[in-house]
């Protein structure tokens, strides 16, 4: 298989995870024989150093050129404690999500077994959880009208009908194929956006009668989240209260440097950890890299239709951890002092399991 990725390491912890998640895939594309080849581009923090813009045009168009994107993170402090900067780091990230039009942001919360005691949560809530969230990505209060005087700010939360509709299918489409359960997460309580939500999904559903279905307030499905996870399969929600639950989430999986995704919609897919730059521990070999590798194995079965490659990938993270390596993030009382590695050390030990 021939294929042109397009690497974006970012800022931060970045660079430093991306490194692993390519070295990875570079090794997979050899021991296959698959013919990758790989192009880099700037965003965020890095990309306004160098040009002033958060995405410059050279970097969409090469995201438009390529198969798949390896994204890692981006950020930088100085903006995060700036909010009067009208020129920020994110708005590169929004921006790719939206120039290629990639709506549907998968995250699965994988768990593996080796790390039931480095979560804060008790293993017996947690073992046996196997969660799918759909979190849409390219609407709601992200994407709003946003206004700003001295004394008011407004940010607006807006759907399309045909925005709620296909992200919908892309849920009940995955929830055919595991265990026919959806819960959809709205506020239809309070909020317009969320009834017409509401409303859309229960049309879906009538086109899937062996997928059950449940509607659960955000507030509530925070809260079920770390009481019982094992409730949970398939979850569908909106921006915002995708991207925080998924952060909620990471606890269930053990560490934020555990969960990776996958965006996917009109054109070339986007794989990428869930975490940001990661400005405590940023340039300190500290960072996991697993998230960054799971992000390449997301990209061989969604992006590429490799299922095989990928599990290879994910066997490998599997020994890694069985043989008791860890990163700090992910090392409990029980973990041998000695195997708790560093960024570096970690991407090496998952390459020789490969
Ligand atoms: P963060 O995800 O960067 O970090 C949250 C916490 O998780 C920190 O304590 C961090 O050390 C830890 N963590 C994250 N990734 C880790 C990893 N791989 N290994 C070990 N520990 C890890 O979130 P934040 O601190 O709220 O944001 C920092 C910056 O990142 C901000 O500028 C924010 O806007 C940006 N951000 C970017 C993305 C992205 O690029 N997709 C996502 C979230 C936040
Ligand atoms: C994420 C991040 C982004 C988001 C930010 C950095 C724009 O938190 O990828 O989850 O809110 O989507
Ligand atoms: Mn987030």
């Amino acid at each position: 298989m021939t294929k042109k990725i397009l690497v974006i390491p970012g800022d931060g912890i970045g660079p430093e995870v991306t490194t692993w998640g390519k070295a990875v895939l570079e090794k997979i594309g050899k021991d296959f024989g698959h013919e990758f080849t790989y192009d880099e581009a700037l965003m965020g923090h890095a990309a306004i150093e160098a040009t002033g813009s958060p995405l410059p045009d050279e970097t969409l168009e090469k995201a438009k050129a390529s198969d798949a994107i390896l994204f890692g993170a981006i950020g930088h402090i100085k903006y995060d404690n700036d909010p009067s900067a009208k020129v920020r780091p994110e708005q590169g990230l929004l921006g790719i999500r939206k120039g290629l039009g990639l709506y549907a942001n998968l995250r699965p919360i994988m768990l593996f077994d080796e790390l039931l005691d480095a979560s804060s949560l008790k293993p017996e809530v947690l073992r046996g959880t196997d969660i799918l969230f759909f979190r849409e990505l390219t609407g709601d209060v992200y994407f709003g009208e946003k206004t700003r005087t001295q004394d008011f700010a407004s940010d607006l939360m807006n759907y399309n009908r045909y925005e709620v509709e296909r992200i919908a299918r892309k849920a009940y489409d995955a929830a055919s194929l595991r265990s026919k359960r959806v819960c959809s997460v709205d506020k239809a309580n309070v909020l317009e956006t969320s009834r017409l939500w509401r409303e859309v999904v229960q049309e879906i559903a009538k086109e899937y009668p062996d997928v059950e279905t449940e509607h659960m307030f955000i507030d509530n499905a925070a809260m079920q989240l770390v009481k019982n996870p094992k409730k949970f399969d398939v979850v569908v929600t909106a921006n915002l209260f995708g991207d925080i639950l998924t952060d909620e989430a990471s606890q269930i999986a053990g560490s934020m440097g555990m969960l990776a995704s996958a965006s996917v919609g009109d054109g070339t897919g986007f794989f990428e950890p869930i975490h940001g730059s990661a400005h405590d521990i940023a340039g300190q070999d500290k960072a996991n890299p697993l998230a960054s590798i799971l992000s390449v194995a997301l990209m061989l079965e969604i992006g590429f239709g490799l299922p095989e490659e990928a599990k290879k990938v994910t066997a490998a993270i599997d020994k890694t951890l069985k043989a008791g390596y860890r990163t700090g993030d992910i090392a409990d009382a029980k973990t041998d002092k000695a195997k708790i590695l560093g960024t570096t050390a970690m991407g090496r030990k998952v390459l020789e399991y490969l």
